[in-house]
């Protein structure tokens, strides 16, 4: 995130306007300035004086306030940031916006920006669905509006599906990108290389409606990727299944199994760095069955036989195109540092991003790792999977341009 940055913050009216907060506690942590706009309906969710307080500026709400509009407010508000991000951003906000309502002050706002704009819906499944709602998308993206998530997953009432807004970190990585994407060359150190990233899990299918698979959220290797963007990279992202939208500025590829993620890294080759995030599934199933499995009774359960998987890691870690620099990360429960060190050697990659998962680091939000190298090993402290991401693409930018 570049610092001093300013961000014309529209909260509109959803449950999840509480993430908004921690969206702005992100920003201003990361130096930039917040101007929230609260709608009608965001402050039946949020109140202005939290917003106010976390934000550390007055909420603008009122289109026909007379202090405000003695200076033709919105106008001003409108021209005054570097973005405006409209977080969430409701069924009804998008309708505004796609059909250039101009009702109160947030979609005048909207209205009269010439800003880059980004959108982080929230709704229910069914009206993101909504024929309706995908036209507006269509028309908002079709004239430039950034859009990030909606993601998939439970909802307040108790349904599940495509709608939930996509986490603070998520946000803040998209906006980040947006911001960094407008910024001088020699603020983007990584400008016209290609690195490649791997990221979430990979799933072995045992018959074909089988698979084993692990925890892997994806969430740090994904931020790795934006925040790799966020410096100027080409980014080729190789993601097994996650629930994660696909990172802003990326190209990510979609694979399923260990096998088929190294196929799409050697085919992604060259590239200035390889950072291996993925949880690869060590093992598949020795014999997938092209035919369902059937539980026969009286019959004992069929055997699993397992087979060896490759190592994507140690694999481009002695390719013939190897990258000038390979990063793998070592999950470890007991003797970080002296198991990170021995992967290390034995995969022959450069250095080691080592995690204590003994906590709950598989999904959850923060990260503690150790940075194991050919001269040592740094130890960072628990930080925020974003910021991690961010240190560490600070850190590949540095290894790459010295
Ligand atoms: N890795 C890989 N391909 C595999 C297995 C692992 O690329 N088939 C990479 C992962 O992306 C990660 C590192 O290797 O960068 C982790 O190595 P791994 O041996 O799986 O270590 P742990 O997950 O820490 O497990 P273990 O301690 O069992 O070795």
């Amino acid at each position: 995130m570049p610092a001093g940055k300013h961000v014309l913050l529209v909260v509109s009216g959803s449950v999840s306007a509480y993430k908004a907060l921690e969206l702005v506690r992100l920003l201003r942590k990361a130096g930039a300035r917040v101007t929230p706009v609260l709608t009608a309906g965001g402050a039946r969710f949020v109140t202005p004086h939290v917003l106010q307080a976390i934000a550390g500026e007055p909420v603008h709400q009122d289109l026909w306030s007379l202090q405000g509009e003695a200076d033709v407010g919105h106008i001003r508000l409108a021209r005054m940031a570097d973005l405006v991000a409209v977080v969430p951003a409701s069924a009804d906000f998008l309708a505004k916006m796609a059909h250039g309502l101009a009702d109160d002050l947030a979609s005048t706002v909207l209205l009269a920006t010439n800003r880059p704009i980004l959108v982080a819906p929230a709704m229910n499944w069914a009206m993101w669905a909504h024929p309706a709602t995908r036209a507006n998308m269509a028309s908002l993206t079709a004239r430039g509006v950034h859009v990030t998530g909606p993601n998939d997953g439970a909802m307040a009432e108790a349904e599940s599906g495509p709608g939930r807004l996509a986490e603070p970190a998520e946000i803040f990585a998209a906006i980040a990108g947006l911001l960094a994407a407008g910024r001088e060359p020699e603020a983007r150190p990584l400008a016209g290389r290609h690195l490649l990233v791997t990221s979430g899990p990979t799933h072995e299918p045992i018959d074909p409606v089988r698979y084993i698979a692990n925890r892997s959220s994806g969430k740090q290797g994904h931020a790795i990727a934006a925040a790799l963007a966020a410096l100027g990279a080409r980014v080729t992202l190789v993601s097994g299944p996650v629930a994660l939208p696909d990172p802003p500025g990326v190209t990510t590829v979609k694979v399923e199994s260990a096998r088929e993620m190294l196929a799409a890294c050697e085919a992604a080759l060259p590239a200035e760095a390889a950072i291996c995030a993925a949880a690869v599934a060590d093992w598949r199933s020795a014999g997938e069955a092209t035919q369902k499995l059937k539980k026969i009774p009286g019959e004992a359960p069929p055997p699993l036989a397992l087979a060896l998987n490759p190592d994507i890691l140690a694999t481009l870690s002695r390719h013939a195109r190897r990258p000038a620099l390979v990063i793998g990360f070592a999950a470890e429960t007991e003797n970080v540092i002296a198991n990170a060190t021995a992967k290390r050697q034995r995969k022959g990659c450069d250095w080691i991003v080592a995690n204590d998962v003994s906590g709950d680091v598989m999904g959850g939000e923060d990260n503690t790792v150790h940075i194991v190298t050919a001269s040592g090993v740094e130890d960072w402290p628990r930080l925020p999977k974003q910021e991690v991401a961010t240190r560490l693409a600070a850190r590949i930018a540095g290894f790459l341009t010295a």
